[in-house]
């Protein structure tokens, strides 16, 4: 079975979150299945640079208005296209954004031209799977071309809809008739993502709560409705991690390397995360935070919470970037604990692994979590994942209430209300549970030994994939 997967980010070419280390795993994570998958992907310079001299396999004169050219290469071994369209994507900056931070005026032409090269390309694959709002057009531009060829579209976030005032619908170069309820129109406007939902034979989400979620106005973004209407395509499938790259066992990035049998190594990575944050050394807590600083991961709300933390003994370490008002009260709130919080303001994926490998529990306070994949690393490392209980995060995290704790089968703490009480009372729940030695291994190891690699994960796309084909 051939796969072609459009994406707008994988690792290690190209990340800015969670969508990118799920579309770099995939190829992996289907081939047990017999699946071959090939990812096409923008040429922002970062990706053209890691093919270096590669002789195009076609070519466009003019892919909805500009010329582009398509290059072979591999990502992990695994087969590779990447459109080189110069005037969308050779830019500095950011995949979506200029280096400022805001968002290229003509994201729509440069994603809807991606989703096109996917549609042209699609005729030689078995199937079509999109990701994301950057990859939505490709389904929909199959089902205007009237392509035999079933396609899958994933929603790793609903909340990035790719929406757009009326006046681009000419540049997409679709028929007048697709501007219609059932089609991109979406309020009046241009929706890529809802293009897309409108037309892939399959739709994912990257949880099952998430699937049942969005189904609903307070999780569904404006798109509850057709979510709901479409409701026998939907589906949740969780993600998996990549063992090649997030075990404690092989991982380069820590001073200890560790199993679940000798966690006592780890101590020797907090040592480094204390040094690495400026924190006073001690044996009590590190809660450690490794997140994009928005709304959606809860981040003002930690941010309010922090005086708490510190006042029950608790540290912190935390990695991010984000907003800057939540940037500037992370920063103000290390100054102000000084020993106690500390920031680093930025991108690191060495210092996330360090953290994940020697912090003792890692806070994930999401309004909204799709599936959230910092606290399956948290798990595979013996840190402890303290989160709100939504989406991927209620799917993943086994709450340590009582009767959870005495079955032994515990592997972290929820919370349901993200607010600064509902917070406060998840960590005092964590310290207690920290404050018994015996209790706290078993936690670590449990969630240790639960399985997150994409075994099952990987099975049920193929298994998607394949009553798609066959229908
Ligand atoms: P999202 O995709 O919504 O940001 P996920 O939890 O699915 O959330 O994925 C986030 C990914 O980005 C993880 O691989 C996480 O380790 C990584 N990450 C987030 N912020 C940083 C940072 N500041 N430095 C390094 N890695 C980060
Ligand atoms: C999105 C979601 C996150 C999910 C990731 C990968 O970025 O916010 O919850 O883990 O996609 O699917």
């Amino acid at each position: 079975m051939r796969v072609l997967s459009v994406a707008s980010e994988a690792y290690p070419l190209v990340k800015t979150g969670g969508l990118a280390d799920v579309v770099g795993a995939l190829p992996a994570a289907l081939a047990p299945h017999g699946v071959e998958t090939t990812t096409l992907l923008p040429g922002y310079p970062s990706v053209l640079k890691h093919l270096g001299k590669a002789k195009p396999v076609r070519r466009w004169d003019d892919l909805l208005g500009t010329p582009a050219r398509l290059l072979p290469g591999t990502i992990d071994g695994h087969p590779l296209l990447v459109l080189d369209a110069p005037e969308l994507f050779a830019r500095d900056g950011g995949p979506y954004a200029d280096a400022t931070g805001l968002d290229w005026e003509d994201n729509w032409r440069r994603f809807a031209a991606l989703g096109r090269a996917a549609a042209d390309l699609a005729p030689a694959f078995d199937l079509l799977h999109a990701h994301d709002w950057q990859g939505a057009m490709a389904p929909a531009y199959l089902r205007y071309d009237g392509a035999d060829v079933p396609s899958v579209l994933t929603i790793h976030n609903i909340a990035f809809q790719g929406r757009y005032d009326a006046k681009v619908f000419p540049g997409l170069g679709l028929p007048e008739a697709a501007f219609a309820l059932d089609g991109v129109e979406y309020y009046g406007g241009v929706g890529l993502l809802k293009a897309g939902l409108a037309s892939a034979d399959a739709i994912t989400t990257v949880s099952p709560s998430y699937a049942e979620e969005i189904r609903r106005g307070e999780f569904g973004m404006g798109l509850e409705g057709l979510i709901e209407a479409r409701r026998d395509r939907v589906s949740g499938i969780v993600n998996g991690i990549d063992p090649a790259i997030w075990s404690p066992e092989t991982d380069a990035s820590l001073p200890a390397r560790y199993t679940a049998r000798a966690l006592s190594r780890r101590r020797v990575n907090k040592r480094a995360v204390e040094a690495a944050f400026d924190l006073e050394p001690g044996d009590g807590p590190i809660f450690i935070v490794v997140s994009r600083l928005t709304w959606q991961k809860g981040m003002d709300v930690l941010a309010d919470g922090l005086d708490a933390l510190v006042a029950m003994a608790g540290r912190l370490a935390l990695l991010g970037s984000g907003d800057a008002a939540l940037e500037q009260a992370f920063v103000a709130a290390r100054t102000r604990h000084a020993g106690r919080v500390g920031v680093r303001i930025g991108y690191d994926e060495a210092l996330s692994h360090l953290l994940q490998g020697g912090g003792d529990a890692i806070l994930i306070p999401s309004r909204f979590e799709p599936c959230g994949l910092t606290q399956l690393y948290g798990l595979a490392y013996g840190c402890v994942p303290v989160v709100a209980r939504t989406g991927g995060l209620a799917d993943t995290v086994i709450d340590a209430n009582e009767a959870a704790v005495a079955a032994g089968v515990a592997t972290g703490v929820q919370f349901a209300a993200v607010t600064p009480d509902g917070l406060h009372h998840a960590l005092r729940r964590t310290m207690a549970l920290y404050a018994q030695p015996d209790c706290w291994t078993t936690i670590q190891k449990q969630g240790m030994r639960a399985d997150f690699s994409w075994k099952r994960s990987g099975a049920r796309y193929a298994e998607l994939y394949r009553s798609l084909i066959a229908a």
